[in-house]
């Protein structure tokens, strides 16, 4: 059991973030089982923590552990950094020594930024994901992994068949669904254009019966868009996703910015789940995301660092550019924290388990230090949002157990 004497920011809404000062935070074997006012009187043995602010820990749906080294790689686009900086070092990972030092490097460096859960993707090949899978069982990490899937159009050093990249995925998902209560498996078809129709078939059919999560890119860039429609035929990408069977309340679809009203009515009519990675989406230059229109439709949206094209592994990061990258609406601090922690453990279908310190949920929870001293008050919650990445996260703490100090 523990008890900390600190500042809770906790989000409640995509309105409403309480702030509650001089709080006591308690768990037991996991648990949050109280938070309370100090009481000098209850709580003579707690952590003196008053100069922190614990926050949930953050919640990145959507980033690659195998372009962790390509941060900042530039290439104006995204087919020709896919194909030049992408894929040239995602084959890297097939060497077992050096995917397992990125991986450690990857888990290292999420802790310290102070994420708790992250959906991941991995190089296309099996040992790189087991690989990223161990380290994170051993390091009490909350996460969903899934092997990239590649069967055409992709360099021979990454190409997958359709049978061996469908089988593996089923055995990754034997081995680790419901193997811990952290870690679960994510069918990871790349994108339409590097994955055939009948693998997309296969992958959908077997996800839908066993309800489990896919994650793929959408829409992203008007190149792919033209590719997509060249290979397909279709009126459209989204409608690719649905007649394979990709949409669905356990799919997870990053960036969705160029869609018709009728794609956003397919997704939201499917309960499909959107990752919003905005400093990718303006590092690669693949457009603005359409905020209202997706909001409007009642999607679920949660926030992805989208590493390597997005720089950096904090969240708060995200948060900002969240804001700063719509260019005509306004985004509330609230609503971006939401974004990175409620939020995105309501849109992971972890809303009862994660995402904000409320009794019975598990101790997901961070502390944080501001760079500068600042008072806890009502701007506790916007500087965090804005310059959030230059504070240090003191302590992680998962499922009750500090994996960071
Ligand atoms: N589309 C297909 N693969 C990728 C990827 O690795 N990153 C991004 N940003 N978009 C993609
Ligand atoms: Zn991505």
């Amino acid at each position: 059991m523990r008890s900390l004497r600190t500042n809770l920011l906790n989000p409640i809404s995509s309105q409403k973030t309480d702030l509650l000062p001089d709080h006591v935070i308690t768990w037991d074997n996991g648990i949050i089982t109280s938070v309370e006012p100090y009481n000098p009187a209850l709580h003579r043995d707690c952590e003196d923590h008053r100069n922190a602010i614990c926050s949930p820990g953050f919640i990145d749906i959507h980033v690659h552990l195998s372009q962790f080294r390509i941060r900042g790689n530039y290439r104006p686009a995204l087919l020709p950094w896919l194909q030049e900086v992408v894929f040239p070092e995602e084959a890297r990972s097939s060497d077992f020594s050096y995917a397992r030092q990125l991986a450690q490097d990857f888990f290292s460096a999420l802790l310290k930024a102070g994420t708790t859960t992250a959906v991941i993707y991995t190089a296309p090949f099996r040992k790189a994901t087991e690989i990223a899978f161990e380290i994170a069982h051993r390091l009490g990490f909350r996460a969903l992994i899934g092997m990239t899937l590649m069967d055409r159009n992709s360099p021979s050093d990454l190409l997958q068949s359709t049978a061996g990249a469908y089988e593996t995925s089923l055995d990754l998902f034997d081995t680790w669904h419901g193997k811990s209560p952290l870690l679960d498996y994510i069918f990871t078809p790349r994108f339409a254009p590097t994955c055939s129709p009948e693998l997309m078939r296969l992958i959908g059919d077997f996800a839908s019966s066993r309800s489990a999560w896919i994650q793929t890119h959408l829409a992203e860039n008007p190149d792919e868009l033209r590719w997509v429609r060249e290979i397909f035929g279709l009126e459209s990408y989204t409608a690719v996703y649905e007649k394979f069977g990709l949409l669905g309340p356990h799919s997870i679809l990053a960036h969705a910015i160029h869609l018709s009203d009728d794609e956003i009515r397919l997704m939201a009519d499917s309960d499909s789940r959107i990752a919003h990675c905005p400093d990718s989406n303006f590092y690669l230059k693949s457009g603005e995301f359409p905020l209202s229109r997706l909001k409007a439709a009642g999607l679920k949206i949660a926030l992805g660092s989208d590493v390597g094209a997005g720089s950096s592994l904090s969240m708060p990061h995200h948060a900002q550019m969240m804001n700063y990258r719509q260019s005509l609406e306004p985004v509330l601090p609230e609503e971006a924290f939401y974004n990175m922690t409620l939020g995105a453990a309501r849109a992971l279908d972890l809303g009862s388990v994660t995402g904000s310190l409320q009794p019975g949920k598990s101790a997901d929870l961070i502390l944080l230090k501001s760079p500068d001293h600042s008072p806890i008050d009502e701007h506790s919650l916007s500087r965090l949002v804005f310059y959030g990445s230059e504070y240090t996260v003191s302590e992680t703490v998962i499922a009750g157990k500090s994996v960071k100090n």
